[in-house]
């Protein structure tokens, strides 16, 4: 897999594991090679799987509503999830499912070089967990730090579901994207221990 073109091919006849059977399309990640930013999701909802496209449904459209409310364009982010076709009955994926599928992010992770990457869940994590070979915590314990990875920064977040559900959380889903959106201006003109400082003390 060479370049993102590839991976989507791949990824679009993929059978590594039970998901297909039930999939209607495999929905790859989407966005700029060059990306700075890498937001990772959970997996393929309805209309996912209908369009073939990350976040089109109701999470997609309040990720992009807090996108839009910042500096953040969504064009100019690359949007993946940690398994690319949707599970049945709206259910999270399985462990052994994220596994198998986290070798698509670890390609993406490769090509696209993001500066910052957010999985947003625990399935993102757990991914992500799978590609740089690290055990996360649960979200909530971990939600809104700002993690040095070395090659890239790590803010993880909620799920965009999780905020539909529990409506009071969106104030901390908002922050959380502003202070990523401050830490990618900060990036390159500050060290990266004085931004790990910066974004996890109380002040910011
Ligand atoms: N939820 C996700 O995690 N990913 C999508 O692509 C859509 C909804």
């Amino acid at each position: 897999m060479d370049s993102l073109t590839d991976i989507c091919r791949v990824i679009s006849q993929c059978r590594n594991c039970d998901l297909h059977f039930s999939r209607k399309r495999a929905v790859c990640g989407i966005g700029p090679g060059n990306a700075r930013l890498m937001i990772v999701g959970e997996a393929p909802g309805s209309s996912e799987d209908e369009k073939g496209l990350p976040f089109v449904g109701r999470s997609g459209k309040l990720l992009d509503q807090v996108l839009s409310n910042l500096n953040l364009r969504r064009e100019e982010i690359y949007i993946t999830n940690s398994v690319r076709c949707r599970p049945m009955l709206g259910k999270p994926p399985k462990l052994s499912e994220i596994r198998t599928c986290s070798g698509y992010l670890r390609r993406e992770i490769e090509l696209v070089k993001p500066s910052l990457v957010i999985p947003m869940g625990n399935s993102a994590l757990g991914s992500l967990g799978f590609v740089i070979n690290r055990k996360f915590d649960r979200v909530t314990e971990i939600v809104g730090k700002v993690i040095d990875h070395g090659e890239f920064f790590i803010c993880p977040q909620f799920h965009p579901a999780a905020i539909l559900r529990n409506p009071k959380r969106r104030e901390y889903f908002e922050e959380y994207f502003r202070k990523a959106s401050a830490l990618l201006e900060d990036l390159g003109r500050m060290p990266r221990e004085e931004i790990v400082r910066k974004y996890n003390s109380s002040r910011f």
